[in-house]
């Protein structure tokens, strides 16, 4: 874990409400996996006291540095601080945080589940997968067809199904719907969404005959992000967990039976 201040390399809208930056601080990006997180000071001085957690969105290599993504909704004080942030500002960050997805060797088929900003999470797994030669479905829930994060943001190798609350691109209701057609398929699903679309993914995984391995990043809110504060602690069958530690990544099955 590093505490570092990391240049803005760019910041630009990816859909509606929805905004990417690259940022540059090579310790941090080193190590990072698909599915960690970071903690990130938005604000200068005090206020806003708490950093924020941020997802690691995407990796590139640029020279020696491997720079990193975060992809964030403006939500409150300290999302729309970040979303001001211009290419050349500073922002203290420290990083990486949390067990991240973990890909079975013998998985080949990877079906993704985003709903909303959830997307952020999944795409450097996307990547990832890609570039090591497996198959991936990703199946993207959002309100609007303007919420959506666009296909051709990702690799064309990537099969994209979509839903929205409105119907304005894809199916017309939540993307949990789409699950039971694609999970046949699948050796293994990853997901990262709200908890009400983890409660309807384990409603369709108990109609299963057998079972997928589901692995879902938790959201919690978080103070220090560390395992010291303990107000990231969920119930789970294996007892009280720490999102910001034992997570965020638990098996869907451990927290949504
Ligand atoms: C491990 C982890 C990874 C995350 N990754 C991303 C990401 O990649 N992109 C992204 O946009 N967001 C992500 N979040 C959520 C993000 O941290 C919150 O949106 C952010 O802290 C809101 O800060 P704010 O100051 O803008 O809003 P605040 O003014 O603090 O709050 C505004 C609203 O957002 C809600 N909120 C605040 N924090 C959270 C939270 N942790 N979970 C759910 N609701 C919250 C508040 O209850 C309130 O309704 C992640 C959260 C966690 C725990
Ligand atoms: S955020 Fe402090 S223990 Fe998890």
């Amino acid at each position: 874990m590093n505490l570092e201040q990391a240049l803005v390399v760019s910041s630009e809208q990816a859909c509606e409400n929805t905004r990417l930056l690259w940022l540059s601080a090579p310790a941090v990006g080193r190590a990072a996996r698909p599915g960690q997180f970071l903690m990130i000071r938005c604000g200068e001085g005090c206020d806003p006291l708490l950093p924020r957690p941020m997802s690691f969105h995407r990796f590139r290599q640029v020279g020696d540095e491997r720079q990193f993504a975060i992809l964030f909704d403006r939500r409150g004080r300290g999302t729309d601080w970040l979303w001001r942030r211009q290419p050349g500002d500073l922002v203290s960050l420290f990083g990486p945080l949390g067990r991240g997805y973990s890909v079975r060797r013998e998985s080949q088929n990877l079906l993704l589940v985003a709903g909303g900003i959830g997307i952020s999470a999944l795409v450097s797994l996307a990547d990832e997968a890609i570039a090591g030669g497996r198959a991936v479905t990703l199946l993207q829930g959002a309100k609007t067809a303007a919420r959506l994060f666009p296909s051709s943001s990702l690799p064309p190798e990537v099969e994209v199904a979509s839903a929205t609350d409105d119907g304005s691109a894809g199916h017309r209701g939540l993307v949990t719907e789409l699950l039971p057609q694609y999970l046949p398929w699948a050796d293994q699903v990853f997901a990262c969404g709200p908890n009400a679309m983890y409660e309807a993914m384990a409603a369709v995984m108990r109609q299963q005959t057998s079972r997928k391995p589901v692995q879902v990043l938790l959201e919690e809110h978080m103070a220090c992000g560390m395992g010291v504060c303990y107000c990231c602690a969920v119930f789970t069958r294996r007892g009280v967990r720490l999102v910001c530690k034992d997570g965020p990544r638990f098996e869907l099955r451990e927290v949504f039976p």
